[in-house]
């Protein structure tokens, strides 16, 4: 998605906005744009590139603009195709405005018109262009500047966070914030602007995140807070450590590897942060010990990866707290018919706390002042400051695109929640609890070694055989159905193969048509004997067909062992946690035949991390 990152004060703007935006790269992006003011000619200088910050780099060699006020981009393209003149910065008639954007403005086809019609020539194909235009206009219109924004975010409809820096008024820079996040970084006779404090770590640990629709206006040593109404806001500065250290490759090939190979130490850190945190956890979420004894029904929402590890959790809670539990497709949600009821509880899963389809969710059942908690990897996030109540997953930064130890904290957290709600429902012992904390610590044992077992053949055989295939189905049952879908995700997103997912049992339904030889069949294995009984026979009407199937089973599925064309047998764990156990293996087959396949494992073509838009 796109990054703004920003930068005011004593020292020059570009090498800290370049910086910013290449901590920020991995999250995906098209094109890039730097703008300052020149402390020599007093007025905008700007380059923009197509594609990586590398060519935008290049073009400084040339051309060396720097100064002390700075705004950067980096653009994923929504409105107008990836090209330099669609990069951002973008400017008002006479570039004395210049301005870099995160989200949409809903309204720019009616708002363009209006500017056209008033005689404003525009360069770009981009939503954003109209903010500079409008802004020059009001500015004209408006004695105070303060009135020209208010009148400016009145206009604006949709989801943004910009940066304004205006050859008029050289000391100051203007932020705007609706739904899209913004923050600032108070430094010393210095600000440090970004649409993710991750653009600033390392630099400062103070840290104002502009509250939903406000503005703020920034000097190198004063910030002035808004509502879109123009009243002040106290400013809410938080400290905040954020190890940039993190961050970094470590020697791995690929950061999906590393985050791949982090997943032991991961569940390992979410167990013990949610064993110390078992007693305040009600505090934590925002709820209370009576609303949890009276909980009827739990509802899970989130988006991709998030989305399966809810799909997965659902077995947890029903099978756990002897509840209902509902998952919903955030992006779907909203355009849903919704009943309210009581006894219900709604929590936002959400790796970034700031997937936009998501945090929309989160915001409907907020108006609704029903309760609200989200599962979040980022303390910092959006969903964080905006849920009801937060629970943190503690996998450390995940910077890979395609979601890895997020996936697998999401698992234990959400397993280790519906103990922790069927303890205090009274369904189980607190020594079930201590139980269950072990068995997570089992697989994520099972989960390292099954991948140190199978590493070197599928590195050095399977990788290279199975890149060939065109097209893959996979199939599960159970809780190794929604497995199968986030399996099918991850070959689609990193290997661009084309992944079809089944439920086992809908095989005869319709898709056993296009089993055949090329076609390999990823079935993924559960240790209920009565699933395993229907996922056998699904494996043997496949056999009978000529397919070719991948299977991963338990130790001991002898017959459907001897059934695949290639097997990964995993040691037997607590039967829900199946897919646990074959997470890290099923991650590093598909990181492997991505390498082979030579793709852009961390950055996938189209994708972004942090899906900020609708
Ligand atoms: C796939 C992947 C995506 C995300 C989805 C939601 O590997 O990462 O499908 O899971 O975009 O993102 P979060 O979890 O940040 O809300």
């Amino acid at each position: 998605m796109c990054s703004v990152v920003g930068y005011i004060g004593k020292n020059y703007s570009r090498a800290f906005v370049m910086e910013g935006l290449a901590r920020l790269e991995y999250r995906g992006y098209d094109s890039a744009g730097f703008a300052c003011l020149s402390p020599e000619s007093h007025r905008l200088l700007y380059a923009k590139a197509e594609g990586r910050l590398s060519n935008l780099a290049k073009k400084f060699e040339q051309t060396p603009i720097d100064g002390h006020l700075g705004i950067g981009h980096t653009r994923w393209s929504t409105h107008g195709v990836s090209s330099e003149n669609n990069a951002h910065p973008h400017f008002d008639c006479e570039k004395r405005i210049s301005v870099v954007h995160n989200g949409i403005i809903e309204n720019h086809h009616e708002l363009k018109s209006k500017l056209q019609a008033g005689d404003h020539v525009f360069y770009s194909d981009t939503d954003t262009e109209i903010v500079a235009h409008l802004f020059e206009s009001l500015l004209l219109t408006h004695q105070t500047f303060k009135g020209a924004i208010v009148d400016l975010v009145s206009q604006l409809e949709g989801a943004y966070a910009f940066l304004v820096l205006m050859q008029d008024f050289p000391d100051q820079m203007l932020l705007v914030r609706k739904r899209s996040p913004l923050c600032i970084g108070i430094g010393d006779d210095e600000m440090f602007l970004g649409s993710d404090l991750l653009g600033f770590a390392g630099r400062t640990d103070k840290v104002l995140f502009l509250p939903d629709e406000s503005f703020a206006i920034v000097t190198r040593d004063t910030i002035q807070l808004y509502d879109f109404k123009g009243a002040s806001l106290p400013l809410n500065v938080q400290t905040v450590d954020v190890r940039w250290m993190d961050f970094e490759k470590q020697g791995h090939e690929h950061y999906m590897l590393k985050e791949i190979l982090e997943q032991k130490r991961a569940i390992h850190d979410t167990v013990g942060f949610l064993h110390g945190a078992s007693g305040q956890i009600w505090d934590l979420l925002g709820v209370s010990s009576d609303f949890i004894k009276q909980l009827h029904k739990i509802n899970l929402m989130g988006c991709g990866t998030s989305w399966h590890a809810a799909r997965i959790a659902q077995f947890f809670f029903e099978e756990i707290c002897l509840m209902p539990a509902r998952v919903h497709l955030a992006s779907e949600f909203r355009f849903m018919p919704f009943f309210t009821e009581t006894n219900t509880w709604y929590i936002a899963i959400s790796q970034s706390g700031e997937t936009a389809d998501t945090l929309e969710a989160l915001r409907m059942i907020n108006s609704m002042k029903l309760p609200t908690a989200t599962l979040t990897n980022v303390a910092s996030s959006t969903m964080v400051r905006e849920a009801g109540g937060f629970l943190l997953t503690q996998a450390g930064p995940e910077v890979a695109v395609a979601s890895t130890k997020a996936f697998s904290t999401q698992l234990t957290a959400l397993y280790w929640l519906a103990h922790r709600i069927a303890l205090e429902k009274g369904i189980i012992s607190e020594s079930d609890l201590g139980r269950a904390e072990e068995d997570l610590l089992v697989v994520a044992e099972v989960l390292e070694n099954t991948i140190e077992n199978y590493k070197f053949d599928i590195a050095n055989k399977w990788a290279k055989q199975y890149a060939h295939y065109k097209r893959a189905i996979f199939l599960g049952r159970h809780t190794s159905y929604p497995f199968a879908m986030e399996s099918a995700l991850k070959l689609k997103e990193i290997a661009y193969i084309f992944s079809q997912c089944y439920p086992a049992g809908e095989l005869k339904h319709g898709p056993l048509a296009l089993v055949d030889a090329e076609t390999p069949i990823f079935l993924f294995s559960h240790q209920d004997e009565l699933i395993y009984q229907k996922l056998l026979s699904n494996a043997q009407e496949v056999k009978a067909r000529g397919g070719h199937l991948i299977i991963f089973a338990f130790d001991g599925q002898t017959e459907l062992i001897e059934l695949a064309n290639l097997v990964f047998v995993i040691p037997r764990v607590k039967p829900l946690l199946g897919p646990l156990a074959m997470t890290g293996l099923m991650q590093f087959f598909v990181y492997s035949i991505a390498k082979e396949l030579g793709c852009a494992i961390d950055k996938p073509r189209n994708l972004a991390k942090s899906v900020t838009v609708e």
